[in-house]
């Protein structure tokens, strides 16, 4: 018995699509899996130094729950290798890749036959919101909508590039959720759900000019979150006579230029100089989710 997982990188919310759209990258975390007679889990990732090696794993805790969920008591004891390019707590889906592969690990294990829509409905309930797991499950571009139930629709997107701003500091969700407004006002909230609904026809339509607007008319958690970015306005300066738009990735701190691909090639090593304490990434948008290789 042996497995590889793969699950991709995600970058959430697009501007207005908060908590809603997602989109796949072509970064990723892989587990590989085999017999064994007690639970390890072991890192080859700097991003994953500290983890912990037992049965306080988080993915081993999300198996766990989903094992529980549908009422089997045993899960044979698995050696878990790590490998992940994936930054932790910077805005780029990494709890939501552990989640789809804590999931995928059960569902081998116990025969579950979970479909990816039985995947995605658990990840969701889990992570409290689809825009993440939703594409970290599916891959490409997804909208989805959470309240008991995941509804959603995916697409397959490509023609255009992100690039992904990341700085050396880390910023919890749930620091980043504790600034957003616990109210808002009904007019507010059609301004805002109209640059959200502009924002998911140019997506589906690949208009990534168009998108690129919408990106700045976001109300729902940009101008919220941006005091948390102390680099937020310096990027978009930086950037914006070339790329379509820029916005927070997740809850960030990673900021994301949508460019046009050879845009993103002309002008990285320029913006690199120009901003060196950032980390600069190019990224593509992949339309294939979790990836499962039995007997690696
Ligand atoms: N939509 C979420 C947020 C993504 O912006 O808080 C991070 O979980």
């Amino acid at each position: 018995m042996s497995w590889r997982i793969k699950v991709p990188a995600t970058t959430a919310n697009l501007g207005a699509g908060f908590d809603s759209i997602g989109v796949a990258l072509d970064l990723y975390l892989f587990i590989k899996v085999s017999a064994a007679d007690e639970w390890a889990f072991v890192s080859h990732s700097k991003h994953l130094h500290d983890i912990p090696k037992g049965k306080d794993n988080f993915i081993y805790k999300i198996a766990r729950q989903v094992a529980d969920r549908y009422n089997k008591s045993s899960l044979p004891a698995c050696h878990v290798e790590l490998f992940s390019d994936i930054p932790l707590a910077r805005g780029l889906g990494s709890s939501a890749t552990a989640i789809a592969c804590g999931i995928e690990l059960a569902n081998l294990l116990l025969g579950l036959d979970l479909s990816n829509h039985d995947k995605v409905q658990i990840a969701t309930e889990i992570e409290g919101h689809p825009d993440n797991v939703a594409p970290a499950i599916l891959g490409g571009a997804v909208v989805g909508h959470y309240e008991d139930i995941v509804q959603y629709v995916k697409v397959d997107i490509s023609g255009v590039s992100f690039v992904a701003v990341i700085p050396d500091f880390e910023l919890k969700t749930k620091d980043a959720r504790a600034v957003l407004p616990e109210t808002f006002s009904y007019s507010d909230a059609v301004r805002a759900s109209s640059v959200a609904n502009v924002s998911t026809a140019a997506l589906v339509k690949e208009d990534w000019a168009l998108l690129g607007q919408m990106m700045n008319q976001d109300h729902f958690h940009e101008p919220h979150r941006k005091a948390l970015i102390p680099h937020y306005d310096d990027v978009k300066t930086l950037v914006a006579h070339h790329a379509y738009g820029v916005y927070i990735s997740g809850a960030g701190p990673t900021l994301m230029v949508l460019v046009d691909e050879a845009m993103a090639k002309k002008h990285l090593q320029e913006w690199r100089e120009a901003m060196p304490e950032h980390e600069w990434l190019i990224l593509q948008p992949v339309n294939q989710g979790i990836d499962i290789v039995d007997g690696y």
